[in-house]
């Protein structure tokens, strides 16, 4: 009962069970090794315009202000928890100091339209808690500039029987629905593996290469990567 009472704060964390769940993912090393992977693929551009849906406790925003810190970039953070905002916002305050880090208390199936313009939008263990992940895909691609990318990593929590490339095979549908490009995704070797599953919103660019935010538009489109 109290495990059970436990595992659905992964969904929205708020009180005291909320507390120790921000507490778990900050901490386990599988989640802090899966957001350090997952900013090693990003890998913006120092003047990149980001926004992470379900940042939870923060980690990967973390890992991505010390590559725009340099430059211009912005990095927006949208989460359901006010919790998790308040940890993340604690954990990046040099980022919040600075302007260029912003966290925001929302919903990711009801953006508000000022959230839009983005290179980057990527979510970690996000997606499988949205209701209509097709109509919230469909709108996060609106949200990109031409030539943005948005990507949803996923590793399965120990409640979950859906193994990551099941999961990728099932966003890469909703991408190409939602009308993305280079629609493909990058696995990594954890335990149990990880998918990280990409989409460019620029017609004809193939899958970009894991490490580099940037299209290639000048090879054919592929379709499923590793
Ligand atoms: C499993 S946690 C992952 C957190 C973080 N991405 C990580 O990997 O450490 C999922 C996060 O998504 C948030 N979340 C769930 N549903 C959401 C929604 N509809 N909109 C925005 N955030 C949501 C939860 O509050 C939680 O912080």
């Amino acid at each position: 009962m109290i495990k059970k009472r436990l595992i659905g704060q992964f969904s929205h964390p708020r009180g005291l069970a909320g507390r120790l769940a921000g507490r778990i993912m900050a901490t386990r090393s599988s989640n802090v090794e899966r957001n350090r992977w997952v900013a090693e693929i990003l890998r913006p551009s120092p003047d990149a315009r980001i926004l992470e849906i379900g940042h939870g406790p923060g980690l990967a925003i973390a890992e991505l202000w010390t590559v725009i810190e340099p430059g211009s970039g912005t990095i927006d953070g949208v989460d359901v928890s006010s919790l998790m905002s308040r940890d993340a916002a604690r954990r990046n305050r040099t980022g919040v100091a600075s302007g260029r880090v912003r966290f925001r208390v929302g919903d990711a199936q009801r953006l508000p339209a000022e959230l839009s313009g983005y290179d980057l939008i990527y979510g970690v263990n996000a997606s499988m808690f949205w209701d209509d992940q097709a109509a919230t895909i469909a709108d996060l691609a609106e949200r990109l500039v031409p030539g943005g990318q948005l990507v949803l990593a996923y590793m399965p929590p120990p409640t979950s029987d859906l193994p990551a490339e099941a999961m990728a095979g099932q966003l890469e549908v909703l991408f190409d629905q939602a009308g993305l490009t280079a629609v493909c995704h990058d696995t990594m070797a954890f335990d149990p593996p990880a998918t990280a599953t990409k989409g460019v919103a620029a017609p004809d660019s193939a899958c970009p290469a894991p490490g580099s935010a940037a299209p290639d538009t000048t090879a054919p489109t592929s379709g499923a990567g590793e």
